[in-house]
Order: C-alpha cells, then structure tokens, then sequence
C-alpha cells in the first residue's frame, strides 16, 4: 500500500477544482492575464492551501506554461483560446486540474473534442490498464473529429511533493505496456490540436523548480535560495512570485541563474504547438481503484 492519505488527496483535488471553477468565471475578453492568476491564486490561499504550481495560462498555440510576469499587461482578446491548468497543495500534497477557455466562439469542436476524449480515457481507467491502452483511447476519439494529440505532452502520476511522477500517461498509442496499480493517483491530461500534433519549447521562461541543495555564495542569491526552500520545498513557482517577495528584479533573475548553473534548478519555458495549431487541455486528477477510479478534482 502507499503512504497516502486519500482524504488528504480528495480535499486538495476539491480545492483544485473550485479554483479551476472561479478561474474558468474570470476569463473574459478584456481581463488582464496577471489580475487573473492573482485572482486564483488568492482563492487557493484563502481557503487555507498553498499553491501546487503557478497558474497557467496559456493562449492559442502556447499549449503549456505560461505563467504571467510580474509587470505583465497582456489582456484576454476575442481571439484567445485560453488553457486554464491549477493546483492546490497541502503539505506534500498535490492538486492538479485544467480546461480550456474558448473566447473566440469558433473551436467548440476541438473543446469538445478534448473533453470527449478525457471521458473516454478516464473510462477505461482501472488497476491493470495499460497505458498506451488510455493513450490509444484518446487518439481513437480524436481522430475522426479532426484533430491530432500531442504526442509529446500527456498526463502523469501524482506523488508527494512530485507532480510529474513515474509515470507519463500518453495521448496517443505509445506502446508503454505499464499498468496502473490500484490506489495509485494519476492525472490525464488531453491536449489535442488542430496541428501537428507536437510541442516545443519556447523562449519564454517564467515557471522554475529547485531540487536539493545548491551551493552558491552569493549572499542574495543564498537568501532566496532559503526563501525557495521554505516556501516552495520542490514545487513549482513563478518568477513573479519571487521578484515581489525581494522587490528587485535584478537581484531575482541574478539568482535563478546561479542556481541553474548550480545544477539545482529546472526551468519550464512554455511549450509551444509546431507548427502553430490551436490547442486545447482538459485535465482531472484521479485515484485508481480495481474496478475503476475516484476523480479528486471535483
Ligand atoms: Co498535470
């Protein structure tokens, strides 16, 4: 059995849920990305939790990280298709849910499509599966209405203090026999496209992580080094957060960059679609069980 305790991962996954909720309420034509992000932000400090990772908001062809900056002025338009992906945290614990937001009233299809797809995958969710079996599933639902998975982006295992863990839940057929094991937590995630099907990585980095102990001497690089520690253990966090907490931009960005040749720090850039296609998300966080799963993020 793992050291999980369920109750644990149903509040942080409810949590999760109601902020994707609120968050899914402020998106509109006009509304700025950083009021945005702060707004959800807060709603997950409010209710007592801390934050899995930062908001993510990502636009049309970003399928993926896009946090805003600290000075950030960009404003939803009528031509945005807007990927909200959250998480609370409690502890070593972890929320992690997400929908798309279509603002320009013309991909109702690919949303659909995306939601369709994530229903059809968590229905064959069960200890036992395999997971190329759940990636097959949501190829097989996306392909006849059009649209391509991303091939390289995909759901994963949830452990404590681990959001990214062991084990990669594909959006197409990979071949990975792996099965998924009873009381295991998982979150699917479809990204579907009407593109190529493929991301990479693009030059906008504002989403970071430490591992471990990074030596470096600087003295403020030192201090904000404790501050990521303390505050974030190996989760997520944004740029913006820290450039507020020590109210200098320089000495924040001075850091990051000491700590990345330091080994200890990964960086997420967003992720781009290749070949510049509109992309969806929809994501829920699960507990597997023999005969099915619990959804936490509800
Ligand atoms: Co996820």
């Amino acid at each position: 059995m793992r050291d999980y305790n369920y109750d644990i991962i149903k509040e942080v996954g409810s949590v999760s849920y109601a902020a994707l909720q609120y968050g899914k309420g402020l998106v509109k034509e006009g509304k700025g990305l950083l009021e945005t992000a702060d707004a959800i932000e807060k709603f997950i400090i409010g209710k007592g939790f801390d934050l899995a990772f930062p908001v993510n908001l990502s636009i049309n062809e970003r399928a993926a990280h896009y946090t805003p900056t600290v000075d950030d002025s960009t404003v939803f338009t009528g031509n945005d298709v807007v990927k909200l992906d959250v998480g609370a945290r409690k502890g070593d614990y972890l929320g992690d849910c997400a929908l798309t937001v279509d603002l320009t009233g013309k991909h109702a299809r690919l949303l659909e499509a995306s939601s369709l797809a994530l229903d059809n995958a968590i229905s064959l969710v069960k200890a036992g599966r395999k997971l190329c079996e759940i990636g097959r599933e949501v190829e097989k639902t996306a392909k006849p209405m059009g649209f391509n998975p991303i091939r390289n982006l995909g759901g994963h295992g949830v452990e404590r203090d681990n959001l990214h863990a062991s084990i990669f839940i594909p959006n197409y057929d990979n071949g990975d026999d792996t099965e998924l094991e009873e009381g295991q937590v998982i979150a699917i995630e479809t990204f579907l496209t009407d593109g190529d099907g493929e991301v990479h990585d693009g030059d906008i980095v504002q989403i970071f992580q430490k591992h471990g102990e990074a030596n470096v001497r600087s003295p403020d690089t030192r201090k904000i080094s404790q501050f990521i520690d303390s505050h974030y253990s190996t989760n997520p966090f944004a740029m913006r957060w820290l450039i507020r907490e020590f109210k200098s931009e320089f000495a924040v960005k001075k850091a990051l960059n000491d700590l990345y040749a330091t080994g200890a720090l990964e960086a997420y850039p967003i992720l781009l679609e290749h070949s510049g296609g509109q992309v969806t998300q929809t994501e829920k966080e699960m507990i597997v069980e023999k005969d099915g799963c619990t959804i936490v993020t509800k």
